[in-house]
């Protein structure tokens, strides 16, 4: 009997240590290796080599209140997460006040530098301060420090976007209430802004952009706060415009199935590539409980439409995904 017992517990230890995600499931509870929910909301992804890392807003419950907090996760295939810890433990950089804000951490390697450079929104409770801040570090799971903050190209900057074209540069899209919403290029060690590329004149935020078969994608929400609204796009030849009129990314009245944008990521595999919109489902009154809408996204000759979420798998070696049947 006892043996029996010894075995059911190293069957149950090795089940709960091994389990893995079979597939991404749009909106659902999406455990890491530790089975607790992602907390990477707003988030941003990179690939250095074979691993992913998100990088997002850590809200989980219980933390303390005085620091804001940014985690990270890595995987190799997209759907299996590794918390890494939180890469960000900063306490108010700035004199901003009660209930200061960090949002939308986006991070790039830098390879001249080796650097790995963080952007945010930074802000103060009213999002009156409204500049980027930027944390550096050596490593890609941290610790970054506080560098600075800016407001880019003398721009207001609230939610902000990160783009990475297929040549290697790198891009910000941030978000300007009183102008709309700008593209542009960082420098060469990525510690600040060196040019605009477009200034598209529509108020949108949680812009992403995809380059997709000679064409640019961007896409952003409309301005609602928590609230899901109706996801556009428009797209252009190149960054520096002109843009086309922006058109709704999935059916108006489920306001983009409620969530709202955050990146669109492009997997190129040997057989085919894959974008996937990867959007937040915002849970104001239990920010820790908030979701994550993945959908791969139908995309081609500048349409780009959001199918109804399922549960799906992706092969990250091929580029190709597949619905599954839960
Ligand atoms: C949204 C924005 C979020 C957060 C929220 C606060 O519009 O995308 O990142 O700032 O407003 O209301």
């Amino acid at each position: 009997m006892k043996r029996y017992f010894i075995t059911l517990a190293a069957v149950f230890i090795s089940i709960t240590l091994f389990a893995q995600n079979k597939n991404i499931d749009p909106g659902a509870v999406w455990p890491d290796n530790n089975g607790d929910h992602i907390q990477a909301h707003g988030g941003g992804i990179i690939k250095i080599k074979n691993t992913y890392y998100w990088y997002g807003e850590e809200r989980r419950k219980g933390l303390d209140t005085n620091y804001r907090y940014v985690s990270c996760y890595s995987s190799p295939d997209l759907m299996n997460w590794k918390f890494m810890g939180d890469v960000v433990k900063m306490q108010d950089p700035e004199n901003l006040g009660y209930r200061w804000i960090l949002e939308r951490p986006k991070v790039y390697y830098n390879k001249p530098t080796k650097k790995y450079v963080m952007y945010f929104h930074l802000d103060t409770r009213n999002y009156k301060y409204a500049r980027i801040g930027i944390a550096i570090s050596d490593k890609p799971d941290g610790d970054f420090k506080f560098v600075k903050s800016f407001r880019p190209l003398d721009h207001e900057s609230r939610d902000i976007g990160q783009f990475i074209d297929d040549d290697g540069t790198a891009y910000l899209v941030f978000e300007d209430r009183a102008l709309g919403f700008h593209i542009a290029k960082l420098s060469g060690d990525y510690l600040s802004i060196e040019k605009e590329m477009s200034l598209v004149k529509e108020p949108l935020e949680g812009g992403a952009i995809v380059h997709y078969k000679g064409l640019y994608y961007a896409i952003g929400s409309a301005l609602t706060g928590w609230n899901p609204n109706p996801n556009k796009y428009a797209t252009s030849k190149s960054l520096e415009g002109p843009w086309t009129e922006f058109k709704d990314i999935a059916p108006p009245e489920t306001k983009t199935y409620g969530s709202q944008s955050t990146m669109l990521i492009k997997v190129i595999g040997s057989k085919s590539t894959t974008v996937i919109y990867m959007g937040d489902q915002w849970r104001p009154k239990s920010q820790w409980d908030s979701r994550y809408l993945w959908i791969p996204v139908e995309i081609g000759e500048g349409k780009l439409w959001l199918p109804s979420p399922k549960p799906f798998t992706i092969d990250v070696k091929t580029g190709e995904f597949k619905y599954s049947n839960n």
